[in-house]
């Protein structure tokens, strides 16, 4: 097997970092990618979270003035990855959420942030550290979408480019005049083979134009991308590189998610003990003060509330929910508005709906050892993690048909013998209600509920296959490259 050399940019990662699924993929890709002979570092911003996990770490490179400040490149390793950490304080040294302010508001400097990422991304890529000069410059999202465009623009012998897109609704959209100011050819502003994006500079456009290969994180997310609405302004320029762009399924980690041994579940269990998935059921009613009745219908929702998310069609659907006798144990944060809607929504209903708001990843696994279904209404879905924890936890999935999550859910209705979950679409409150009264009949069913559960548990969510796709695209990549 030819080894592989792999720089990965990412602006969250799991441990460190994470405000979504971005940050789980990055956490736990290098680790996959091991088996298949390629060694992954991966760059990431010095938050504060992040200085404080790499107390260790050396000094590489050190600048006076790095984009206004002074700057310093460290190497060190977490947690089993290896990481090189940009440690630039004027930019990075912020308490809280990597791209917003307490009051949720973008950090008015966040172009010159992921700039200077991408930048030393380049950088490192054109052999800033001689121990360690990759092969592939792979960027996720819009704050690495820069890597590969310095890695064009720098007009010097460089790595291969993989772009991966992990939304398509967060574009790094800024002022055409930021371009000179963060080292980029001002005329590449006004390019529509470069930067440019309706009249601004897009820095996902840029990684998506420059990059030698795009990828998202499911195949029918590469397809609804290439759409005009799914393209959400960049659907022509896929359609146009869509010999270079394919879709890979993110998997999960699971080691972290593993109901045999997961540290933070009330009773531990395997595929042949699903009945003591009662005990985890029992914890979490009692935990968020939902009435103990064990054979109540309760779906569990682990989510960021945004529009992507279809939380607002899910309680359109509360008659269903109430009529039905079915409990909701809702777990997430985000909009303001959704936020106090499901908080009302609790108060109104005590003991059968419950709703926390804020971030709790051991509440997390305990929704999935304790519901009996985990639903993803979303409008919009790249992948998805949530769907995939769930298959693996017995908490059977009810998911929109968009996406990851119709690449991963198999409907009871269409699937036969390998349906693991029920599927809908289009995306909207009559069809979410119709699909969660389909569960809840199935539910009783006992046998048939059984067999969807078994169905989940024997998926493969793991990141092991498909570690070896992305291991493929880079030696493809050189191959081309060299050739
Ligand atoms: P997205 O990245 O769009 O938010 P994903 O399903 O890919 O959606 O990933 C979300 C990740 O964040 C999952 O690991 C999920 O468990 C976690 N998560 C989301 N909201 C919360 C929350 N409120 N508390 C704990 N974990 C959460
Ligand atoms: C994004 C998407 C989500 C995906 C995650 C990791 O945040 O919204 O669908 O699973 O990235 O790729």
């Amino acid at each position: 097997m030819m080894p592989v050399r792999v720089l990965a940019v990412a602006s969250e990662v799991y441990p460190i970092v994470k405000t979504g699924g971005l940050a789980d993929v990055a956490g736990a890709l290098p680790m996959a990618l091991k088996a298949h002979g390629v060694e992954m570092r991966t760059l990431m911003p010095g938050y504060p979270d992040v200085m404080r996990h790499l107390a260790g770490a050396g000094e590489v490179r050190r600048w006076p003035d790095y984009f206004g400040g002074p700057g310093r490149l460290l190497a060190g390793a977490h947690d089993g990855l290896d990481l090189f950490v940009l440690d630039v304080p004027h930019l990075y040294a912020r308490p809280g959420n990597p791209y917003v302010t307490a009051e949720g508001l973008d950090w008015p400097d966040n172009g010159v942030r992921f700039a200077a990422l991408s930048r030393v991304a380049a950088d490192i890529g054109h052999g800033l550290v001689p121990a360690f000069v990759p092969d592939v410059v792979h960027a996720h999202d819009w704050q690495a979408g820069l890597a590969p465009a310095y890695l064009h623009y720098d007009n010097a012998p460089r790595p291969g480019t993989v772009m991966t897109i992990h939304n398509m609704a967060y574009q790094g959209k800024f002022a055409p005049e930021l371009a000179g100011a963060i080292g980029l050819p001002r005329d590449a502003a006004f390019d529509v083979h470069g930067l440019e994006f309706f009249g601004g500079i897009s820095f996902l456009k840029a990684g998506l134009q420059l990059a030698d290969r795009i990828t998202t994180v499911s195949p029918t997310y590469a397809r609804e991308i290439q759409s005009d609405e799914g393209g959400m302004g960049l659907g022509g320029l896929l359609r146009e590189r869509a010999n270079v762009l394919s879709g890979i399924l993110n998997g999960i980690d699971v080691s972290v998610w593993n109901p045999r041994t997961d540290p933070h579940i009330a009773y531990r269990f395997g595929a042949d003990e699903l009945s003591f998935r009662s005990a985890n059921k029992a914890a979490l009613q009692h935990r968020l003060g939902l009435d103990p009745r064990p054979h109540a219908f309760l779906l569990g929702v682990i989510s960021r509330l945004s529009w992507q998310k279809g939380l607002d069609l899910l309680l359109e659907a509360m008659p269903v929910i109430l009529g039905d006798g079915m409990q909701l144990a809702l777990l997430g944060s985000g909009d303001a508005d959704l936020q106090d809607r499901y908080q009302a929504a609790a108060r109104a209903h005590p003991g059968r709906i419950a709703a926390v708001i804020g971030y709790d990843e051991a509440l997390a696994h305990l929704i999935q050892a304790g519901s009996d279904a985990l639903l993803v209404p979303s409008r919009f879905e790249p992948c998805g993690l949530t769907q995939l924890c769930a298959l693996r936890y017995g908490a059977v999935p009810i998911v929109s048909r968009v996406g990851g999550l119709a690449d991963t859910v198999d409907d009871a209705g269409e699937a036969g013998s390998a349906a693991t979950g029920f599927t809908f679409g289009p995306v909207t409150p009559e069809n979410l209600s119709a699909a969660l009264e389909r569960a809840s009949f199935a539910f009783h069913d006992k046998p048939a509920w059984r067999a969807l559960q078994l169905a989940g548990l024997a998926t493969d969510v793991s990141w092991r296959n498909r570690a070896g796709e992305y291991a493929a695209l880079y030696r493809d990549l050189m191959v081309s490259r060299r050739g």
